[in-house]
């Protein structure tokens, strides 16, 4: 990496003069005023995020435009309130109560803001589920929580094993056609006949809001639960990462199926009152450059793989575009490449900030500010109020440009608060004493940039989005022809990595093409289809343990070419 480049400030009246001079005075007391709880000590995140608005000069201002060849629409922060408030209603009618999980499987439609919105404003707990999620994933996750309602679509349903899931009593469907079935309800009948006034739960601020599923190296994929008091967070990093201000259209590309799509793609910008812009579907430059010049965006946070795909697309695409509103751009989820940086400043003549955290910060906690110089290939320095630190495995702070892991000082506001029914596991990431671990390793340059290095697990970051290998395998070996199966992720220029699957055959099967695309079919459609493995390498046997455990970092050698390392635990 080249340290010494850099890519001077070029925003003008942002919202963070100083970096230095922020972080040094920075208090998180300072953010508690801004919110109704500082008077009454009790709040709700989706009253922040909407209400307050409607209740104010901005309740005319668009909160949200959505098209589709089909929709048109745009809703104003009053309109907001109406939708969720109903929403809000129409759960508690159902008997949906606080703490009660419930679940959102839909297309990035305006139903599933109304709906992620009024479920937290009666206190229940939202777990939103990623669209291309197939049955595996959407048993695993609805078992795991014990989700007592979901809203999802028709052709939605038909993933959801509602008989293996017995604590599931309500069915909200959006966009039913035919006679319901018990338990079955339609969204237009119920939001119709709800109240438009709702009396909001108020809560405390530890009380639980979101429950984000995300993968490990090992197991079932883990209930990240995070609380009201996230807000803070969410508020204070769209005013100075996001730099939200007053006339913003902001685009998030994220589903709030991730992390991103909810504390980026709803908290964040609403509480800032800002307007934002939603867009489903399957990436295409073309759309994508159209969205923002459609909607005239002027605040994007994107993805690195996004990025690359658009670049690839060329310049000249780019210059059919009228992204003159364009002011700000934004990057999470996997390493920004310093050529990407190089080009997007060419083609858009931006920088694009890149942004570091995970599902389990809740938060942006390290980052690129727009009055701060960015060097190219790092992730920035840590947000005002955040301590991050690189330390061995003890704990010790390592100097400048030693590698380690990479942590944070807890807690911060939006920390998450648990790992559902997985407490083993919740301490795991704080085995070393007042430290978040989080897995990633990375150092720190002399003038307190951080720049990333790699997971310390197995974990797979595909296109910005999270595997867990044994998810994959665990589906893998549920294929007939399959016997053993181990995954890793192979770099892939354009996807950061992508899903590779070594596996070994039984008895009466032979390695074949039609069998590779069968597998990968069965993968596709049994979990996600980011989780189907593109490359697939039949093998007599797999490395292991002899306690049986397959040697992943031994697939991962074999494919890199590299030394595979201490053999000795392998099985004969
Ligand atoms: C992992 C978290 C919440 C953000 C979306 C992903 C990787 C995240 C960066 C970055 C390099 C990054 C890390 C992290 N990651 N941001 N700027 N540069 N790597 O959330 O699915 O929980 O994944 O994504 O490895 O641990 P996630």
């Amino acid at each position: 990496m080249n340290h010494s480049e850099r890519l001077s400030v070029m925003t003008a009246n942002n919202n963070m003069e100083n970096y230095e001079e922020t972080y040094r005075s920075f208090d998180w007391k300072e953010v508690e005023k801004e919110f109704s709880w500082y008077k009454t000590g009790k709040v709700n995140a989706a009253y922040e995020a909407i209400d307050r608005h409607a209740e104010s000069d901005r309740r005319d201002k668009i909160a949200l435009y959505y098209s589709d060849p089909e929709r048109q629409e745009q809703y104003t922060f009053a309109e907001m309130k109406e939708k969720s408030d109903r929403f809000g209603n129409v759960l508690r009618r159902l008997g949906v109560k606080k703490g009660d999980r419930f679940f959102v499987f839909l297309p990035r439609t305006p139903e599933l803001y109304f709906s992620v919105l009024g479920a937290i404003k009666i206190g229940a707990i939202v777990g939103p589920l990623f669209e291309a999620f197939m049955e595996a994933a959407v048993h695993d996750r609805m078992e795991n929580s014990e989700a007592v309602a979901v809203i999802t679509t028709p052709a939605l349903l038909e993933r959801i094993p509602v008989k293996e899931l017995p604590a599931l009593k309500h069915i909200i469907l959006v966009g039913a056609k035919s006679d319901l079935n018990e338990g079955h309800y339609d969204f237009d009948l119920e939001m119709e006949r709800a109240s438009s006034k709702l009396d909001i739960e108020w809560v405390d601020r530890e009380d639980g809001m979101l429950l984000h599923y995300t993968s490990g190296s090992t197991g079932k994929p883990k209930g990240v639960l995070h609380v009201h008091n996230a807000m803070l967070h969410h508020y204070q990093t769209g005013k100075w990462v996001l730099d939200l201000q007053e006339d913003d259209i902001y685009w998030c590309t994220a589903d709030p199926g991730w992390v991103t799509g909810t504390s980026y793609g709803i908290f964040a910008p609403w509480l800032n009152g800002a307007t934002i812009v939603i867009r489903g579907g399957r990436f295409s430059p073309d759309d994508w450059y159209q969205t923002l010049e459609r909607y005239g965006v002027t605040v994007w946070y994107s993805a690195p793989t996004a990025f690359r795909m658009l670049m690839g697309a060329g310049e000249e695409l780019a210059n059919q575009y009228d992204l003159s509103k364009l002011r700000h751009v934004l990057s999470v989820g996997e390493p920004l490449n310093p050529e990407v940086v190089r080009w997007g400043l060419k083609v858009y003549g931006l920088r694009i900030h890149d942004t570091w955290w995970m599902t389990e910060t809740g938060g942006i906690l390290i980052s690129n500010y727009p009055s701060m110089e960015i060097k190219p290939g790092s992730m920035g320095r840590p947000f005002p109020g955040i301590e991050a630190a690189i330390v061995d495995d003890e704990g010790n702070e390592l100097p400048p440009y030693r590698m380690g892991n990479l942590a944070i000082r807890t807690p911060w506001p939006s920390m998450m608060r648990s790992i559902w029914k997985n407490k083993p596991t919740y301490e795991e990431y704080f085995r070393i004493h007042e430290w978040y671990v989080s897995g990633d390793t990375a150092y720190r340059d002399e003038d307190g940039y951080f720049w990333f290095q790699g997971r310390l697990d197995d974990v797979i970051n595909t296109s910005g989005e999270r595997v867990g290998p044994f998810e994959v395998e665990s589906k893998l070996v549920e294929h007939p022809a399959i016997a053993e199966a181990g995954v890793i992720g192979k770099p892939d220029p354009v996807r950061g990595e992508i899903v590779k699957a070594f596996v070994s055959l039984r008895e009466g099967y032979k390695p074949s093409e039609e069998l590779k695309e069968e597998i990968r079919r069965f993968v596709k459609e049994g979990l996600a289809a980011h989780a189907a493995p593109r490359e697939i390498e039949f093998k007599e046997k797999l490395p292991k343990t002899r306690s049986g455990k397959i040697m992943r970092r031994v697939l991962k050698a074999w494919e890199l070419d590299l030394p595979t390392g201490d053999l000795s635990t392998m099985e004969g």
